[in-house]
């Protein structure tokens, strides 16, 4: 071993899931141990701590909890955690700014993947494809009938965005297409891409009553914690149909549950919930009015890709000190 850099001398990562696309772990073997979980599924709390041991970086995703035990378990050797998401609230980011560590995400790649998603599971919620799909199979569809399985279109309404960040102004301009009569959306603040759009900024008690379609792209933070309550469904026309690709944590689930069961709102289509994976029992999958999928905003197959790359990059950028594609501020 006279000179010879060993595997040992590389830097070593920790990827909590053997199917992350070949792109990044390729990029990663090029410079790097690379250890992997074995299953396809979030390693167990034990797992995750034994795997991060003695690491130089950490590839992880929204179904890993980092926190201070994480970080402790990894030792001195830790300098970079990258989630494979835009999401970051499952990491301690307190903990890893005092112990210096970089943290990477991937904005920008899943923009169009999840845009795209909030318009198929618009679509599938307003004409019913689910529902109508559970007919063939229940006898429901004995002939065709004027009125059966009827939904209202989105040509000629008015949508409202709800958090008009990057998925939020994707979402709008996809829906243009369909003949959208006016967007609106609301924040803390203007947005100059809303004029290219012809989105106007209201406050959410003047958005909800106007608008036929709402639609939440609201990043989670502990400000945005249960922002769709009681109060907010009950601003909505009985007509309105509510979508969430973002957080399930934004919504007050009861309070949905009420606003679909009682009529206060048409129909709501999630693609997040709480908890995730939803129990098959939960009174949320009883609602024929509710649309529920399983958190697949990005996953279109160049977008996974691409989240693979950049975490990877991320990484390896962070390990030589140079600046990350995507690198949290903390
Ligand atoms: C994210 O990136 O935060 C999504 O929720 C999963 O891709």
């Amino acid at each position: 071993s006279l000179g010879r850099p060993t595997s040992s001398m590389k830097p070593s990562v920790f990827v909590t899931r053997p199917d992350v696309p070949d792109v990044g772990i390729n990029l990663l073997k090029e410079r790097c141990d690379v250890e992997l979980w074995t299953k396809n599924i979030a390693p167990p709390r034990s797992e995750l701590l034994k795997g991060v041991t003695g690491k130089s970086a950490l590839f992880c995703n929204i179904a890993d909890k980092i926190d201070k035990e994480v970080f402790d378990a990894a030792g001195p050797n830790l300098k970079v955690i990258a989630t494979m998401s835009v999401g970051y609230e499952h990491i301690d980011l307190e903990e890893a700014k005092k112990r210096d560590i970089k943290v990477g995400y991937t904005p920008d790649v899943l923009t169009y993947a999840v845009a795209e998603l909030t318009v198929a599971i618009l679509l599938a919620t307003s004409r019913r494809l689910f529902e109508a799909h559970r007919e063939i199979f229940n006898g429901g569809w004995t002939s065709w009938s004027p009125s059966w399985m009827c939904g209202p279109s989105i040509k000629g309404k008015t949508v409202g965005i709800v958090g008009f960040g990057r998925i939020g102004q994707e979402t709008a301009r996809l829906l243009k297409g369909f003949g959208v009569r006016q967007f609106l959306y609301s924040g803390r603040k203007d947005h100059p891409e809303a004029s290219d759009i012809g989105a106007f900024r209201l406050p959410i008690e003047e958005l909800l009553p106007q608008c036929d379609f709402v639609i939440c792209t609201l990043a989670m933070s502990p400000e945005t914690k249960h922002y769709f309550n009681e109060k907010l469904f009950n601003l909505m026309k009985p007509s309105a149909i509510f979508v969430n690709t973002s957080r399930g944590g934004v919504v007050d689930q009861d309070a949905l549950i009420k606003a679909l069961e009682t009529g206060q709102i048409r129909a709501a289509g999630l693609d997040v919930m709480t908890p995730e994976p939803i129990p098959p029992d939960h009174r949320l999958l009883s609602l024929p009015n509710c649309v529920v999928i399983p958190h697949i905003g990005s996953a279109g197959i160049e977008s996974r890709n691409d989240m693979a790359e950049v975490t990877a990059r991320n990484i390896l950028t962070a390990l030589e000190n140079k600046p990350m594609p995507a690198e949290l501020k903390l």
